[in-house]
């Protein structure tokens, strides 16, 4: 497979992003791109020690400039920073949606038909931001968020219930923050409804503790945000795309009326293939879903509004 994929941000999501393409031997080629050149060359260097003692085929180099994203089937944007304890997503909006505008750019420049998959915070304003900067169509760019907030869901569902691990599907949908919409009506393990094997409470806990994941490491870390689960679940993505699996996978994407929701972004399930999402899929959701997903929009609105007076007009 000569796969090639760039990786703008060779930061923590970046390398792990990198380092898991590079171990499946997914792309052949993978380039890093980041501010600061030496981080990408030392990172670049190393991972690809890493493939060559897995016998991988994958090279990983760092980009000397952005011409060396050329001919890129996808492109990763991790470029951005990541939340400090205490901060919100949203304090990250305009420093990270500068940085977005940058490096849209610069890929719209020269990978134009690249799939983007975006990854920088937050997450569902900088996934519009990069769709309005490079006037993609809405296939080509889509949010990693959704398979990272349910791979949490399912964990906490495991250490709920002490077995099962591996076989939990969670489903979260809606925006990646505090107005994510868990979805435990259609979570199960090994097919088991959850309503059969937790209580009411007990869910209502494990969809407190998924919204607030992400908080609880950055807590735990003191310094920067979670990047082992976030750089595998977008590698998981990319996948899905390179091989044209046409799998479904919770992620963010451009609303066209589906969910009765227009021009803004939110995560949904969505067919992944070679032209990046492929079709958007509508689940049926009860009247309190509904409401959670409605919130959830509202809350994206608002950050795209603030973008539209305040950072596309300057
Ligand atoms: N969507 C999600 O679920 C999710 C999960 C985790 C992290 N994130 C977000 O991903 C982003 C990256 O997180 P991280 O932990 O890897 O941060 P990090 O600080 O480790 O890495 C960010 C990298 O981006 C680089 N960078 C900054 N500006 C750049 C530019 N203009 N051009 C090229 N490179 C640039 C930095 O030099 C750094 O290496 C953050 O915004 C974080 O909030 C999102």
């Amino acid at each position: 497979m000569s796969n090639k994929v760039s990786i703008v941000g060779a930061g923590n999501v970046g390398s792990i992003v990198g380092y898991s393409l590079a171990m499946q031997g997914l792309a052949h080629e993978i380039v890093l791109v980041d501010r600061d050149p030496d981080r990408a060359k030392g990172k670049a260097l190393d991972m690809s020690h890493s493939a060559s003692a897995v016998r991988s085929h994958s090279i990983v180099s760092a980009a000397k400039s952005y011409k060396d994203i050329e001919g890129s089937k996808v492109v990763v944007i991790t470029a951005g920073f990541p939340r400090k304890p205490g901060m919100t997503r949203e304090d990250l909006l305009f420093k990270n949606a500068e940085i977005m505008r940058d490096v849209i750019t610069n890929v719209r420049e020269y990978a134009p038909d690249a799939i983007v998959v975006t990854v920088s915070n937050p997450l569902d304003a900088m996934t519009y931001t990069a769709l309005r900067v490079g006037k993609y169509p809405r296939n080509q760019v889509i949010g990693m968020a959704g398979i990272l907030d349910s791979a949490r869901m399912a964990y906490f569902i495991y250490e709920k219930l002490g077995y099962g691990a591996g076989q939990i599907r969670a489903s979260v949908i809606g925006g990646h923050g505090d107005f994510m919409v868990p979805l435990p009506r259609y979570s199960t393990v090994a097919g088991v409804p959850l309503s059969d094997l937790l209580t009411e409470k007990e869910i209502e806990e494990v969809v407190e503790r998924t919204k607030h994941a992400g908080a609880e490491i950055v807590g735990y870390l003191k310094t920067g945000s979670a990047y082992f689960a976030p750089g595998k679940s977008t590698a998981i993505m990319v996948e899905a795309i390179l091989r044209d699996s046409k799998q479904i996978h919770p992620c963010a994407v451009l609303l066209d009326g589906e969910y009765g929701v227009k021009n803004v972004v939110n995560g949904v399930p969505v067919m992944l293939g070679k032209d990046g999402a492929e079709k958007v899929i509508e689940v049926t959701l009860n009247p309190c879903e509904r409401e959670q997903f409605r919130k959830s929009t509202e809350a994206v609105e608002e950050m795209i509004n603030i973008l539209e007076d305040k950072f596309f007009k300057d």
